[in-house]
């Protein structure tokens, strides 16, 4: 008989992403979902667009549509993004911002290149999220908040082998300013060859790792993971070990994604995430008939 000794949580699977057209014709990778993998409770979607070098006119966004019943977190890495709403709501997201928008009961919004941005060009990269709502705040008031990257909590190891952007939840004793409507935790993870962390995670969360760039050794027993790729923890600890190994020719830049299962029905139908078919069915008529707005120029 063996004493297990570790809290450290093992690999459950990795999941390769596809990639996919989105809005008015841009490529994204998207670990999930897909047919075999449709969400993963309490996270709907991730996609990675970029990083691409954009040519002069060449920058396409997503025109107006709706959202119901979920959050969308877009996490700009590069670029410039403007971003509008039924709501007369309207802001410019650069190099490091977060907007965290609560559709709850729904908005319509667009999500474009800047003009100045798409007119010469130049490098996006950027990550949006849905994270979905509890069945008690699908119909909530919307809600934002934007986060300019300088108001981002960042820290880094005594060593400075390892930086994270605390999104949401808290790392090396940085808190998020971020609220979540349920427990989770978003953090972007930049590890120097050589560099390993250990982070705490609730043993309530599902947690899995996003690689951005480079590869890395994930988990209790050390599986590789390379960018594009989704690495899923099993929930058998309270500690994820990620490391650089210190042969690596460059950092390993991660997103560490995690929250609490909400255990509800998931019934979707594109931009509308509801618990019951009659709900999707009101989210479609009310979008239909304009309760959830129109984009004023
Ligand atoms: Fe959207």
């Amino acid at each position: 008989m063996t004493v297990q000794t570790s809290t450290l949580r093992s690999i459950a699977g990795i999941v390769n992403s596809v990639e996919t057209m989105e809005g008015a014709g841009f490529l994204v990778r998207r670990p999930f979902p897909k047919s075999s993998f449709s969400e993963f409770d309490p996270f709907l979607l991730l996609d990675e667009l970029g990083p691409i070098n954009l040519k002069p006119g060449q920058a396409k966004g997503a025109p107006d549509h709706p959202h119901r019943g979920f959050e969308t977190v877009s996490y700009l890495l590069e670029g410039r993004l403007e971003h509008k709403d039924s709501q007369g709501h309207a802001g410019l997201l650069g190099a490091g911002d977060v907007q965290w928008m609560t559709a709850g009961a729904g908005v319509v919004h667009s999500e474009m290149p800047e003009a100045e941005f798409a007119r010469t060009g130049g490098r996006m990269h950027g990550i949006q999220l849905w994270v979905n709502l509890p069945q008690a705040d699908k119909m909530m008031a919307p809600r934002y908040q934007e986060i300019p990257a300088a108001q981002i909590p960042t820290a880094y190891t005594d060593d400075g082998s390892v930086a994270v952007r605390v999104i949401a939840g808290e790392a090396l004793g940085a808190q998020a300013v971020i609220e979540t409507r349920t427990p989770m935790m978003y953090l972007h993870f930049t590890l120097q060859p050589g560099a390993t962390i250990v982070q705490p995670v609730p043993t309530t969360y599902n947690v899995f790792a996003y690689v951005l760039d480079g590869s890395g050794l994930f988990g209790a027993e050390s599986q590789p993971g390379e960018d594009g790729q989704m690495v899923i923890f099993a929930q058998d600890g309270k500690e994820v070990a990620i490391a650089n190994p210190a042969s690596a020719s460059q950092p390993l830049d991660l997103l560490l994604i995690g929250g609490v299962p909400l255990n509800e029905p998931v019934v979707r139908y594109g931009p509308f995430v509801m618990n019951t078919e009659a709900e999707i069915m009101q989210a479609i008529h009310d979008y239909r008939n304009g309760r959830m707005g129109t984009i004023h120029a």
